[in-house]
């Protein structure tokens, strides 16, 4: 099993033409470690003045990390915790400003892959998706314990999911005879209602899945915190970048970092500026990086992915 870093080049280039990068010197955090990719071409790629911070909230995940410990030693740290807890982090870490972020949110293959985990419709396991098994509850509390109506909430709005209201009813149903305990158990359910007609390409579970797993570990909460932290310690002329995998993600990447380019936010019938409100990066990406078709044919999973990155002003 392996992770193919996604946009690996593209977010590396971004990161290291930051100025304090390019000079040689700095700090760049990789606040989603997964299997380490991106960390590892950012170590190669630059000077010894610059080290890398690495997070991840996955237990499994930081114990990948150790053979980049050791071939890096004073260049490489890899601390355990939620990204939405990153001024804490730094903190703790005795970080002030940062050269660098970088976003690569959501799950690595090692998460999807692994059954156990309960994070796909494909693989079988109990009906997990924690990222921290040990924070929070399991999405088999959700499905077998909430009501109709919020699970139809959570269907619509973190998995924008058509057939919500079924599915919802479908559960709140079966699971009086049948607690719905496992990924598959889930899955069947939901391939069962879905008209064969009515199918894409996606299995008729993914949204339903990628609804529970943003609420199981809270993600975009998560998402908005780090970005506003990240912004707070960034360097003038470092960079932020940010690879998210939908579009719920990405128009909250969108609006936070549209919103930290605004200066002044008086109402205009202020003859003069009271807020004070100076820009705080420059949008470096447009409509964002997408992979190219060779990218994609090698690692279909890159297919959603969208690169956006900032520069701190
Ligand atoms: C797509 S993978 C990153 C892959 C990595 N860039 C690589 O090349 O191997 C996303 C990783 O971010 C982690 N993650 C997601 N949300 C997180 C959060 N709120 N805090 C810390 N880690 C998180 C996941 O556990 C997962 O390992």
């Amino acid at each position: 099993m392996e992770h193919i870093p996604v946009l690996l080049k593209e977010s590396v280039d971004f990161l290291l033409a930051g100025r304090r990068v390019v000079g040689g010197e700095g700090v760049l955090v990789d606040a989603t470690f997964g299997g380490g990719g991106h960390s590892r071409s950012l170590l190669e790629r630059s000077s010894e003045g610059v080290s890398v911070v690495a997070i991840d909230r996955d237990p499994e995940a930081t114990l990948r990390g150790e053979s980049l410990t050791v071939e890096f030693a004073s260049r490489f740290k890899l601390l355990a915790g939620n990204f939405a807890d990153l001024t804490e982090l730094l903190d703790d870490a005795g970080i002030d400003k940062i050269d660098g972020l970088l976003l690569d949110i959501g799950l690595s293959s090692f998460q999807l892959e692994e059954g156990d985990r309960g994070f796909s419709f494909q693989s079988p396991g109990p009906l997990d998706m924690r990222m921290d098994p040990a924070t929070g509850e399991p999405a088999s509390t959700i499905v077998n314990q909430a009501d109709y109506k919020t699970l139809f909430k959570i269907f619509r709005n973190f998995g924008e999911e058509p057939y919500a209201a079924a599915i919802a009813r479908k559960i709140v149903e079966s699971r009086v005879q049948n607690p719905l305990l496992t990924t598959r158990s889930l899955a069947a359910l939901i391939e069962d209602m879905v008209p064969v007609y009515k199918r894409s390409r996606r299995h008729p579970a993914t949204l339903v899945f990628q609804a529970l797993r943003i609420v199981v570990n809270d993600e975009l909460n998560a998402l908005e915190q780090v970005l506003n932290a990240g912004l707070e310690r960034l360097e003038r002329g470092a960079r932020m970048v940010v690879i998210s995998y939908h579009s719920l993600e990405d128009r909250r990447v969108k609006r936070i970092f549209r919103q930290a380019t605004k200066g002044c936010v008086c109402p205009p019938r202020v003859p003069v500026c009271g807020c004070g409100q100076k820009p705080k990066v420059k949008i470096l990406t447009g409509r964002g990086v997408r992979p190219q078709e060779s990218e994609i044919a090698l690692n279909p999973r890159s297919r959603s992915a969208c690169l956006r990155a900032v520069e701190c002003l």
